[in-house]
């Protein structure tokens, strides 16, 4: 099974809504389907509107981000991981580079999936480098440090791995598909000493598009896609399915 998860940050509202049933429409006559999920990301003002309108249908909802409490306390405009699945959502995304940049700590992270799993969501874990640490050829030492400083074998069947690479992010800078092979055995292998057989799926993000995707397609142990940008035109992330599939 592939994902193609869209992530849409700070954006969207009510209106926005047509964006997806466009994306929803194309999925229902699609002859590969069965072979891929999509999954939307909006923002939490969004999500319970959005849950119940594709409650039935193929469109899985998700949340950004969550806080590491498990259900109510007094944290001012802070949204739990019970919150989020009490308004429909199904999936969660845990430690995106634009909240570890605001000050998300490992350990923060680590409370955040296991509530997140105790609430019965499914967490897409992102992990990434930045530029400096890719010059200082640190990359492979921070991936490791992120994976094994959060992700435990009791979580497994609840996860997804997403790599972003933080100097692709937004820049139209991407990898090459040798480069991103080498990362992705990398991960797994990081991935199979944590989880042992029942290893996570590992999505790639990171100026993914109807043109990127192209040359990612070639990179096998891809399990899918996170995509920021180009989710928020149902054109450009149709294009995106339509082109790994060609
Ligand atoms: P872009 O696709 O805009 O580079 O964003 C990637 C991302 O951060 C998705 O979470």
């Amino acid at each position: 099974m592939k994902y193609f998860i869209g992530n849409w940050k700070m954006f969207g509202s009510p209106k926005s809504i047509n964006i997806l049933k466009k994306i929803n429409l194309f999925y229902t006559k699609d002859k590969n389907r069965k072979k891929y999920r999509i999954i939307f990301t909006p923002p939490y003002t969004l999500l319970q509107n959005y849950s119940n309108y594709f409650k039935n249908k193929k469109i899985f909802i998700g949340s950004q981000n969550c806080y590491q409490k498990d259900k109510f306390s007094s944290n001012t405009g802070a949204i739990s991981p019970y919150m989020i699945k009490s308004v429909g959502a199904k999936y969660t995304l845990v430690g995106h580079s634009d909240n570890r940049i605001e000050g998300d700590t490992d350990l923060m992270l680590k409370k955040k999936v296991n509530y997140a799993i105790k609430n019965n969501l499914r967490v897409v874990f992102c992990i990434g480098e930045n530029k400096t640490e890719k010059k200082n050829k640190k990359t492979f030492q921070v991936l490791k440090r992120q994976l094994t400083n959060v992700l435990e074998k009791k979580f497994y069947n609840n996860i997804i791995v997403a790599y972003e690479p933080v100097w692709s992010i937004g820049t139209g800078e991407i990898p090459s598909s040798q480069n991103l092979k080498e990362t992705t055995i990398y991960i797994k292998k990081i991935l199979k000493n944590i989880f042992r057989s029942n290893t996570p799926s590992v999505l790639y993000g990171g100026s993914v598009d109807g043109l990127s995707v192209q040359s990612f397609k070639e990179v096998k142990e891809i399990d899918g896609f996170l995509v920021g940008g180009a989710s928020k035109s149902s054109k450009k992330f149709i294009d995106i399915i339509k082109n790994y599939y060609r």
